[in-house]
């Protein structure tokens, strides 16, 4: 069964670690993850953006899939099905089709705008027990065509958002999707621990986990951040095997253009870069 990541995030913000959300994109990716929370003992959220939810024939085959999944790979640590990056319609598409938690991205709305569909958003993800992210302060990067600057969130709005009754909440701290360039300023930890103050128990998002240094994930950790979201570095550890599997010839010896063995590497590797993931943000164990 799909749960919310209310409980699970409550947990982790009391025991200093972060929850791992992992982006899916189709069947073998999801198979890896929940395989991998699954033998770590780690709760888990699978993040779908709007893109690979098209990319899936849409948010109920999607929500379907997950569900049966879970159910026939006997997997009994929490899992939550999050929307990841949701426009309002998508927000109430996913409500629709069964997700258990959903991400409503305002950043982009004039902050009043914002405030006002997260707060309609909140009351039905309460009334139907599901769990909600929101957005302040743009994620830098390009992730499914949106794209965002980098900024650092303003500590005052990220309260105004925290008190409208959401789960968790994304604040733009410097973070930026897909591979940083190299001379990123890195994460501001001020702005951080100044967005903290301001929303007590708050769990905090990390968005953009890819290439964030070891020494930063922790501190963030520190400082309040509850879950932490992970897309390129699966892509990376999944085309890598792939390109190694087929430069060595392997798809075109025996019967090694079956997709089932021809994705097989790919699969592998995003297991072990779930693994690693998990061990870094401290949730193996947790579930
Ligand atoms: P990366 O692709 O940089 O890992 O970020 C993922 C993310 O934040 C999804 O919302």
């Amino acid at each position: 069964m799909l749960v919310s990541a209310e409980d699970m995030l409550k947990k982790a913000k009391a025991g200093k670690y972060a929850v791992g959300q992992f982006n899916i994109n189709n069947l073998e990716w999801t198979k890896s993850i929940l395989l991998t929370a699954q033998e770590l003992n780690s709760p888990v959220i699978l993040g779908v953006s709007e893109g690979a939810g098209k990319y899936m024939t849409g948010f109920k085959t999607v929500a379907a899939m997950v569900d049966a999944m879970v159910d026939s790979l006997g997997i009994t640590v929490p899992v939550a099905l999050h929307l990841d990056h949701g426009s309002y319609e998508g927000a109430k598409a996913c409500i629709e089709a069964g997700f258990s938690s959903i991400m409503f991205d305002g950043s982009h709305y004039p902050i009043e705008e914002n405030v006002a569909k997260t707060k309609e958003l909140v009351a039905i993800c309460k009334e139907k027990g599901l769990s909600l992210e929101a957005e302040v302060g743009s994620i830098g990067g390009e992730e499914d065509g949106v794209i965002g600057a980098g900024e650092c969130a303003d500590p005052d709005e990220c309260k105004a958002v925290a008190d409208l009754g959401v789960t968790m909440l994304a604040a733009g701290i410097g973070n930026i999707h897909g591979k940083y360039p190299e001379n990123w300023a890195g994460l501001s930890f001020e702005t951080l621990d100044a967005i903290q103050q301001k929303t007590g128990d708050m769990p905090l998002v990390l968005h953009g986990g890819t290439g964030i240094p070891e020494d930063m994930i922790k501190k963030a950790i520190s400082l309040g951040v509850a879950k932490i979201n992970v897309n390129t570095e699966c892509q990376l550890s999944f085309a890598a095997a792939t390109r190694k599997y087929i430069e060595e010839g392997k798809d075109l010896e025996g019967k090694g253009f079956d997709p089932r063995k021809l994705l097989a590497p790919g699969a592998e590797a995003i297991k072990a870069t779930v693994k690693e993931k998990m061990e870094l943000f401290g949730s193996v164990g947790k579930a």
